[in-house]
Order: structure tokens, then C-alpha cells, then sequence
């Protein structure tokens, strides 16, 4: 049984409007692949990590990682978020291993986060999924499908904003994906969702998350995470 760091960093960042994908990109001193990839190789609890990546950068990836001794394996990724984990769960087929399936666009997730999130993970009672969580500032309104009416004011104490790294056992996330593959209409932007869509909500726990540990996704929170980054 190993704790296995899965760093997703096979999407193009579109909504960042930049040629180089948003993981490319600088950070202070080292792109933001690197902050992510960092506070892994940090990491006490995690034995080795794997990056999914889209393979026109295999190269440029390859001489990121050189330092980092973690780093087992660079994958290729899927055209989305949910094909590269399917690619990640592909290759780590050990039901028992514990994954952190992580966003590279969120290189300042702090040694607490990944604590929190691998210790709270507990089998015997059934506890197999952990998901960092914060509870929304603003007001959400729902509308219906395909409208800008609003048709609901969502109780924001019973919404909260999911982050990574999001902690499974292989098993429980790959029973899950096998259920969400049968659906033809199957989507979803993170992995905690095909657990709640496919498999079993009760065994997901919504732990604390933080509020440095933004997802880098317009060219503003570039800007933000150099502010948190140089505190
Ligand atoms: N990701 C991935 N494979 C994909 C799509 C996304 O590994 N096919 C990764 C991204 O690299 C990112 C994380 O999933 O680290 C979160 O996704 P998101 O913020 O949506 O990144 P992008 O898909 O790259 O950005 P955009 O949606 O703006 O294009
Ligand atoms: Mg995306």
C-alpha cells in the first residue's frame, strides 16, 4: 500500500487566455507545476508521485522534475480532467492505495491541507474519500438548464467550494468511475463528484480546507498567488 500524489496537469487552461498552459506558467521563482509538485516531494505521508500531463510537454516536464526524486512517472493525460484520472487509475491498480488526485493549478496547498486530508482518511469507518472544502462567500443563485432565470437561492449553509488534494482509495474511486462510465451523459469537473454521483456519498467526508489553496484559473489569481506567495 503506497500514498500516491497524482498531479493533473494535462489541461490547456483556456480560461486563462495564455498559449502556455496556466501550469507552465512562472510563480515567483519556478512554475506553478513545480509549487504543486513541491509540496509533495515535501510531504512526509506521500511515498511517490505521478504528473499527468498532455504529451506535447513531455519534454519541458521531464527537465522540471529532474530534482524532485518522488516523481516516478509522467503520464499522459485525457482531453478532460476526468479522462486523466481515468488514465492515473489506469496505470495504479492496487485497490488499497491511498491517491491525492491534485490540481497543478493550485501550487499553494500547504503541508496542513495534505495532513488533514491523508489523516482523516479511515477505513474502518468507512471513511474512504476526503475532500477539502470552504464555505462560499457570496450568495449562489441556481438557474434552470439552458436559462439565465434564476429559479433558486442556494442555502449557503448547505453549499461549500471543493478543492484538492482529493483523498480516495483507489478502489472506492475506480468502483466509482466504472458506475459513471455506464452513463452516457457522464460529467464531471472533480473526482469527490463521481463519488456522489456514481458511488457511495456517505463514505465522503468534507474536510476544512484553505483559503490560500486557489485554483490559478484567469490571469487574476495569477496575480493573488503572487501576493500569498510572498507573505
Ligand atoms: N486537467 C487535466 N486534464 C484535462 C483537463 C484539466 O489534467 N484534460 C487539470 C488541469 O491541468 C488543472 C486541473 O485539472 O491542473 C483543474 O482544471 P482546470 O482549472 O479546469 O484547468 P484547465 O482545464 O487547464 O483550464 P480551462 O478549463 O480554463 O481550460
Ligand atoms: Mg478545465
Amino acid at each position: 500500500m503506497k500514498t500516491i500524489a497524482i498531479i493533473l496537469a494535462a489541461g490547456k487552461g483556456e480560461r486563462m487566455g495564455n498559449t502556455t498552459p496556466k501550469q507552465f506558467l512562472l510563480l515567483k521563482n519556478k512554475t506553478i507545476l513545480e509549487w504543486s509538485i513541491e509540496a509533495f516531494q515535501r510531504n512526509e505521508k506521500v511515498d511517490e508521485i505521478a504528473i499527468m500531463i498532455d504529451s506535447t510537454y513531455h519534454g519541458l516536464v521531464e527537465k522540471l522534475v529532474a530534482g524532485y526524486s518522488k516523481v516516478k512517472v509522467i503520464l499522459e493525460g485525457g482531453s478532460t480532467r476526468s479522462e486523466t484520472t481515468q488514465k492515473a487509475l489506469q496505470y495504479y491498480t492496487d485497490d488499497d492505495d491511498i491517491l491525492l488526485l491534485h490540481d497543478a493549478a493550485r501550487p499553494l496547498v500547504t503541508q496542513n491541507c495534505i495532513n488533514e486530508c491523508i489523516g482523516l482518511l479511515n477505513k474502518d469507518e468507512e471513511t474512504n474519500v476526503v475532500i477539502p472544502t470552504l464555505v462560499p462567500k457570496d450568495t449562489l443563485y441556481e438557474v434552470g438548464w439552458g436559462t439565465m432565470y434564476p429559479n433558486e437561492v442556494l442555502d449557503r449553509a448547505y453549499t461549500f467550494i471543493v478543492q484538492t488534494p482529493q483523498v480516495f482509495y483507489r478502489g472506492t474511486l475506480a468502483k466509482a468511475y466504472v458506475e459513471a462510465l455506464k452513463d452516457p451523459d457522464f460529467e464531471c469537473t472533480d473526482d469527490g463528484g463521481v463519488i456522489i454521483n456514481y458511488g457511495d456519498p456517505l463514505e465522503v467526508l468534507l474536510a476544512q480546507g484553505d483559503e490560500c489553496n486557489i485554483k490559478i484559473t484567469t490571469p487574476i489569481d495569477l496575480k493573488i498567488a503572487e501576493v500569498l506567495c510572498n507573505q
